[in-house]
């Protein structure tokens, strides 16, 4: 079904509200695909009739969205992991130059074993993700235990992240092979934050 929002997401003619269902229904499959990746173990659970063998994840993992639009990914993981830790990074694209400008940064005290879902829906050129990636490790993270989830990547974008923190992990629902001048993922969705809120 990714394939199937994703498809909603890019049709130009989508409306704010199906773009919006859309979005959260792609969140919610990449939230639910997250859960793979978190270490779980058994744990003995008493019913109202017996104990069953159930499993229970070791650790909460952390919630890390790059604003604005990495919001849009949270509700669907905060539903999933009600327990987390949320760090929120404001970083701003200069819109010549798509460089990334750092204009606030919110991260938990992070340990070198939390696993970290840093959210952001876009992945251009990669340098906001790459950024992001700088200050959770700055904040304590591992680069080999914070996971990229996003919508759309550019396959420069993620040969870039992949080239500045190789070993950072990735869920995404899809790469596009282009990213033209302007540094817009081709062929894309168009401003995934204006779309989505409505500016
Ligand atoms: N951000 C977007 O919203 N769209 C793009 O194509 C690139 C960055």
């Amino acid at each position: 079904m990714k394939d199937v929002f994703l498809t909603t997401l890019r049709d130009r003619e989508t409306k704010t509200e199906g773009f919006r269902k859309a979005a959260h229904q792609l969140s919610g499959l990449l939230a639910a695909e997250s859960s793979s990746f978190l270490p779980k173990m058994s744990s003995l659970v008493n019913s109202p009739m017996a104990s069953a063998e159930g499993s229970k994840l070791k650790r909460e993992p952390v919630l890390v969205s790059i604003l604005r639009s990495g919001l849009v990914l949270l509700p669907a993981f905060v539903s999933l992991y009600p327990g987390a830790s949320i760090g929120c990074v404001g970083i701003r694209r200069d819109e010549k130059t798509a460089a990334p400008h750092l204009y606030s940064s919110h991260l938990p005290q992070l340990r070198s074993d939390d696993m970290i879902f840093l959210l952001d829906p876009m992945v251009a050129t990669g340098q906001s993700a790459e950024l992001a990636i700088r200050l959770i490790k700055e904040a304590g993270g591992s680069e080999a235990k914070i996971m990229l989830v996003s919508f759309l990547a550019s396959s420069k974008g993620m040969a870039y992240v992949k080239r500045k923190a190789p070993d950072v992990h990735a869920l995404i629902a899809h790469v596009d092979e282009g990213l033209d001048a302007n540094h817009w993922i081709i062929p894309g969705l168009g401003d995934f934050g204006d779309r989505y809120f409505e500016t």
